[in-house]
């Protein structure tokens, strides 16, 4: 199979990268496994070095903004793509611009490209939960309606319809996901407005003081990094027929107030270390958190097979154990 991942040095790229070529393989359109020949990843950054020195592996270095560069990680023989390429949320949200340029433009340019090389690729798309926002029911359901309060939603929301009516005009074999927050995520925070549920948990554990911008009483909806790639994965081995008319759902995740992360961290971690979170709320943060809903119902997704994390306590060993 020959693969593309956009955003392939990311967070949640470069794990996906790191599964397929441990796997060596995925599912194909006519049902059956095949060994991994070619994984493109194309970013503004590099890989690390693992990816690198993997001779299945190319990198192309770039911006998806870039239609020429585009083209060239999307040959002809491309079998899937993994569009996870984006600016995050806050990120944005600061830049209008930037946002509709990464966020939408290089989407339909990637379907573009799909279309004019005339092979239906499957292509899978990672959206967000923050296409839905506003006056919302309390528990949001994959047919509620997509009401984002902000670009980034927007954005998205606009890509989960391009991959559903490029799948029905036959361009593509697409299926686009709204991930839930993705938490533990390594490293240093990003300009995500959830960057904060991660901070809360890295920074302690690592003997670090982290703030937390909101009240402990907000609720997010969230997913561990191992569930989110196993789900992706799945997402695209599962057939054009069993994905149906529509081709998007929400990932199963699990709702919990910010309070009961910082208590499960006690119970991982000890006082000590829960300790070290401070509260100091900011009212940006706060604002952008209260617009996003807390409560899914993902019957669909669990009907067609995609795993749920079982604890947040579970999530914070898993993060111990893959990143410390
Ligand atoms: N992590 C989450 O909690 C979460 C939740 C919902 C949706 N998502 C979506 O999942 C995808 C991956 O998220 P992530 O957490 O790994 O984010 P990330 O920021 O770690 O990774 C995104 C990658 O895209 C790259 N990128 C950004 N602009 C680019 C450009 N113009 N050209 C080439 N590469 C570019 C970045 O360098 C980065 O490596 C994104 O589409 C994001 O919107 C993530």
């Amino acid at each position: 199979m020959n693969i593309t991942i956009t955003g392939g040095s990311g967070f949640l790229g470069k794990k996906l990268a790191e599964r397929l070529l441990a796997a060596n393989e995925l599912v194909g359109e006519d049902g059956a496994s095949s060994a991994v020949e070619n994984l493109t990843l194309l970013d503004v950054v590099d890989p690390p070095e693992e990816l690198k020195n993997d001779p299945r592996v190319t990198v192309l270095t770039g911006d998806i903004t870039d239609r020429a560069l585009l083209e060239k990680a999307i040959p002809q023989s491309t079998d899937s793509i993994f569009h996870m390429a984006a600016i995050v949320s806050a990120g944005a949200e600061e830049d209008f611009d930037l946002g509709m340029s990464v966020n939408l433009d290089a989407t339909r340019n990637i379907l573009e490209i799909c279309r004019g090389n005339r092979t239906k690729p499957k292509v899978v798309f990672a959206s967000s939960c923050a296409g839905f926002g506003g006056d919302m029911p309390r528990i949001i359901e994959d047919m509620t309606a997509r009401t984002p309060q902000t670009s980034y939603g927007t954005q998205k929301v606009i890509g989960e319809l391009l991959i559903n009516d490029y799948s029905r005009k036959g361009f593509i074999d697409g299926r686009a996901l709204r991930f839930p927050t993705v938490v533990v995520r390594p490293g240093k925070p990003n300009k995500a407005a959830s960057t904060f549920a991660s901070s809360i948990i890295r920074e302690p554990l690592q003997g670090q003081t982290a703030l937390c911008p909101v009240a402990p009483e907000s609720k997010m909806f969230l997913a561990s990094p191992r569930s989110i790639v196993q789900n992706i994965v799945h997402a695209h081995n599962l057939t054009a027929n069993e994905w149906g008319f529509s081709r998007e759902t929400t990932l199963p995740g699990f709702t919990m107030s910010i309070g009961d992360m910082a208590e499960a961290l006690r119970v991982v971690a000890g006082n000590d270390v829960a300790n070290l979170i401070q509260w100091e709320p900011d009212p940006f943060i706060q604002e952008i958190v209260n617009g996003w809903p807390p409560e899914f119902d993902t019957r669909k997704a669990k009907d067609l097979g995609f795993i749920q994390d079982t604890s947040m306590e579970a999530v914070i060993r898993d993060f111990i154990d893959d990143e410390l």
